[in-house]
C-alpha cells in the first residue's frame, strides 16, 4: 500500500524521498526521506516521538513558509504540490487541523469559513465563470451556508454561538479542536491533515470528534492522522500506522502496532529499526491518556 511507484494520480497522496529543514537553519533537516502513499477513502495513522518531525510534516505537506524542501517531491491530483502557494494546496483539497490553531481577532468564525469555502468553490485556477460570492454564479447561499453550518456544528456537537466568535479568540483548547474540525467538516476536503487532533480533548470531546471525523469519512477523503495516543485509534480505525523517529519512518504496521507502543513505548521499535538508543529524551516519555502525567515507560537501554 506504502509503494509509491504503483501510484494512480487523482486517487493517492505520495510523498517520495521528502526532506525538509527549517528555512532559518537549512542545513539541519528535520525530515531526512519520507516515503508514504495515502489513498482516498484511507486513514494512515502517525505515531512518533515528540520532536520527530510529525508537525514538520503536516507544515511541508502545506507548505508553510519556515520549512524549506531541501529534497523529494510530493504529488497530488497529478500536480507537482510542492510548487504550489498553501492557498492553491487546500483549494486542490488538501487539509491541515492545527496541532495549536491560532486567535485571529476581528474575524468571526462565520465569516472565517464562508471565506475559505467560497474561495475553495472556485477551484485551483479560479474559474472567473464561478463567482463563489453570487449565488447565481455558482456560490453558496446565505441560507444554505447557515444551513451547512448549523449541521455540521450538530454533528460536533458544538454550542451555535460560536459563530459569531472571533476565530479562536478565548477558545479553550478542546474548543479550538472541535473548530478545526468544524472548518474541515465544512470545507470537505479530500485529503487532510489532523496533527494532533486528540490532544487537549476531554473524554467526551474526543469521542464525539472521533464520531464526527468518522461521519466524515468517505471514498474520496485520505486522512493522516498524527496522534499520540492509541485511545483515539479504538474510535478511528487506520488502515495503517506508521512510526516517524528522527525523520524517518521507521515502521509501518496494522492497528497493533499503535497497541505494541503503547505496551512498550517507542524504545523496541526504535531499536528494530536500528536506531541508536540515544533518542532525545522526550522519546522516552509516552502519556498513556490524554491529559495523563507523563510516563516514564520502558526505557531503550
Ligand atoms: N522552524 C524551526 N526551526 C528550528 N527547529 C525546528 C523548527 N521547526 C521544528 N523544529 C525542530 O524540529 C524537530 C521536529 O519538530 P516537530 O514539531 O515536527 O515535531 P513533532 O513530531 O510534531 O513533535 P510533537 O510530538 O512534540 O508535536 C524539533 O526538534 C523541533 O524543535
Ligand atoms: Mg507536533
Amino acid at each position: 500500500m506504502t509503494d509509491p511507484t504503483i501510484a494512480t494520480p487523482d486517487q493517492h497522496l505520495v510523498i517520495r524521498d521528502l526532506r525538509v529543514a527549517p528555512v532559518a537553519h537549512p542545513e539541519a533537516e528535520i525530515l531526512q526521506g519520507i516515503n508514504l502513499m495515502v489513498g482516498k477513502g484511507e486513514v494512515h495513522a502517525i505515531m512518533g516521538p515528540n520532536g520527530s518531525g510529525k508537525t514538520t510534516l503536516a507544515y511541508a505537506l502545506m507548505g508553510h513558509p519556515a520549512y524549506k524542501v531541501t529534497g523529494g517531491e510530493v504529488i497530488w491530483k497529478g500536480r507537482d504540490l510542492l510548487t504550489l502557494s498553501p492557498d492553491k494546496r487546500a483549494r486542490l483539497g488538501l487539509f491541515l487541523a492545527f496541532q495549536y490553531p491560532i486567535a485571529i481577532s476581528g474575524l468571526s468564525v462565520a465569516s472565517f469559513i464562508r471565506s475559505a469555502l467560497n474561495a475553495k468553490l472556485q477551484g485551483v485556477d479560479k474559474n472567473t465563470d464561478i463567482d463563489p460570492t453570487d449565488p447565481m454564479r455558482g456560490g453558496i447561499t446565505m441560507r444554505d451556508f447557515r444551513n451547512r453550518m448549523r449541521e455540521k456544528m450538530a454533528l460536533l456537537k458544538m454550542d451555535e454561538g460560536i459563530a459569531a466568535r472571533y476565530v479562536n479568540e478565548g477558545f479553550s483548547g478542546g474548543e479550538k479542536k472541535r473548530l478545526e474540525m468544524l472548518q474541515m467538516a465544512v470545507l470537505e476536503p479530500e485529503m487532510a491533515i489532523l496533527d494532533e487532533t486528540d490532544s487537549g480533548l476531554d473524554i467526551d470531546a474526543l469521542r464525539i470528534v472521533a464520531e464526527g471525523v468518522n461521519a466524515m469519512l468517505n471514498p474520496n477523503l485520505g486522512v493522516l492522522l498524527i496522534t499520540h495516543y492509541q485511545r483515539l485509534l479504538n474510535y478511528i480505525t487506520p488502515d495503517v500506522v506508521h512510526v516517524l523517529a528522527q525523520g524517518r519512518i521507521v515502521k509501518s504496521g496494522g492497528k497493533d502496532l499503535a497497541l505494541r507502543l503503547e505496551d512498550e513505548g517507542y524504545g523496541p521499535v526504535l531499536r528494530e529499526a536500528g536506531l541508536s538508543p540515544d533518542v532525545p529524551d522526550e522519546a522516552l516519555l509516552m502519556p498513556r491518556e490524554p491529559g495523563a502525567e507523563l510516563q516514564p515507560v520502558e526505557a531503550a537501554r
